[in-house]
C-alpha cells in the first residue's frame, strides 16, 4: 500500500475529525501518503482529493463535524456509480480505503473493495450506536452529553411548573441515546423503537406518578419510536390527562454537533489508527471496533447483516425500576 484515501460518509458525528487525525499521521508515520476524499462517496465519483500532511489535521481534534464533509450519495448506490468512482481512485493511486460512518458508509465499502479488489477499512462513526462489532461508535458519547445537558436544563422548567415534557432525541432506527441519556437523566419513561411498548404502558406509568403526587416529567423518545414521534404520544397522553400541562421538545440536528468528549476523541484516534495498522497488515473489508475495551476487528459483512438490537437489557430494566 502506497497511497490510502480517507473519507467521512452519512451523518457527521464528533470524532470524525480526531480519527481523520489518527488516519493522517498514522498514515505518515508508516510512510505513505494520505489523501482525503471530500464529501464521502460523492468527492469519489466527482474526483475530490486533497494531499493530507501532518499539518492539514492541526487543531482539529477538539472540532466537531468532519473537515472532509460528507454526503449521501445516491449515485455510489449504483455499479456504475461505483466503477466511475473506482477509475477515479485508480488514476489517483489510491490502492486502499479507510472509510468512516455508518452502515451506509459500510455497505458502499464492501461493495467497492469486492467488486474492484481494493483494500478497505471502515471506522464505526455515528451517533447511533447501531453498529455491530462495535461497544461505541465515535460521536455517541457526545451526543449523550448533549441530550442529558438538555434534559436537565428542561428539568428546571419542567419543575417550577409542574409540567410535563416529551424530549425527542435521535435515532432513526436505534434507541440507544434515548436508554442511555434518558437513564443518565433520571426520566421517567423512556420509548424505544427496539421495545414495541404501546401507549397504554406509558399512560400507566404517568398515573402511578399523578397517584404519588409527581407533579413534573419527562418522557424521552426515540426518534424511530413506532407510536409515532413525540407530539402524537403527547397528543394522545392529553386525551387521557386533562389536567397535565404537556409540552414538547425536539432536540434534533443539535445532537449531531459540538466538541467530542475525551471518550470520543480517544475512540476515534484508536481506531483510526488501528484502521492504518489493520490495511498494512493485509486485512481488508473489516471494521474495527472497540469491544470490552480492545480495539477488535469484525468482517463488513456481519456486522451490516446484524446491526439490529443492541440495548443493554440491564438499563432497561433498571431504569424502569429506578424511576418508580
Ligand atoms: O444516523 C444518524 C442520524 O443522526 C439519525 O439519528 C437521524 O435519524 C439521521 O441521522 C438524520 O439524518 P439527516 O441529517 O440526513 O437528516
Amino acid at each position: 500500500i502506497k497511497k490510502i484515501g480517507v473519507l467521512t460518509s452519512g451523518g457527521d458525528a464528533p470524532g470524525m475529525n480526531a480519527c481523520i487525525r489518527a488516519v493522517v499521521r498514522t498514515g505518515i508515520y508508516l510512510g505513505k501518503e494520505v489523501v482525503g476524499i471530500k464529501q464521502g462517496y460523492q468527492g469519489m465519483v466527482d474526483r475530490k482529493f486533497v494531499n493530507m500532511d501532518s499539518h492539514s489535521v492541526c487543531n482539529i481534534i477538539q472540532l466537531g463535524g468532519t473537515i472532509l464533509k460528507t454526503a449521501r450519495c445516491d449515485e455510489f448506490r449504483t455499479y456504475e456509480g461505483r466503477q466511475k468512482a473506482y477509475k477515479n481512485l485508480k488514476k489517483e493511486g489510491i490502492d486502499a480505503l479507510v472509510a468512516i460512518g455508518g452502515d451506509g458508509t459500510f455497505t458502499g465499502a464492501e461493495l467497492l473493495s469486492r467488486e474492484f479488489d481494493i483494500p478497505v477499512i471502515c471506522v464505526p462513526g455515528t451517533i447511533d450506536n447501531d453498529l455491530y462489532g462495535s461497544d461505541f461508535t465515535l460521536g455517541y458519547d457526545t451526543a449523550n452529553n448533549t441530550v442529558i445537558e438538555a434534559i436537565d436544563k428542561i428539568r428546571d422548567t419542567a419543575a417550577s411548573h409542574d409540567r410535563l415534557f416529551f424530549i425527542e432525541v435521535m435515532g432513526r432506527d436505534s434507541g440507544c441515546i434515548a436508554l442511555w441519556a434518558g437513564t443518565a437523566g433520571g426520566a421517567e419513561a423512556i420509548l424505544l423503537p427496539e421495545k414495541d411498548t404501546g401507549i397504554e404502558d406509558l399512560i400507566q406509568k404517568l398515573e402511578k406518578g399523578a397517584d404519588s403526587n409527581k407533579s413534573s416529567s419527562i418522557v424521552i423518545i426515540a426518534e424511530g419510536d413506532k407510536n409515532g414521534g413525540a407530539y402524537h404520544v403527547a397528543k394522545l397522553v392529553k386525551e387521557k390527562f386533562q389536567f397535565y400541562d404537556i409540552k414538547v421538545t425536539i432536540l434534533g440536528h443539535l445532537q449531531r454537533g459540538g466538541s467530542p468528549t475525551s471518550f470520543d476523541r480517544v475512540l476515534a484516534s484508536r481506531l483510526g489508527y488501528a484502521a492504518v495498522k489493520a490495511l498494512e497488515a493485509g486485512e481488508t473489508r473489516k471494521m474495527v471496533g472497540i469491544r470490552g475495551n480492545r480495539v477488535k476487528l469484525t468482517d463488513l459483512v456481519e456486522s451490516i447483516n446484524n446491526n439490529s438490537f443492541k440495548l443493554e437489557e440491564d438499563l432497561m430494566e433498571m431504569s424502569t425500576i429506578l424511576t418508580i
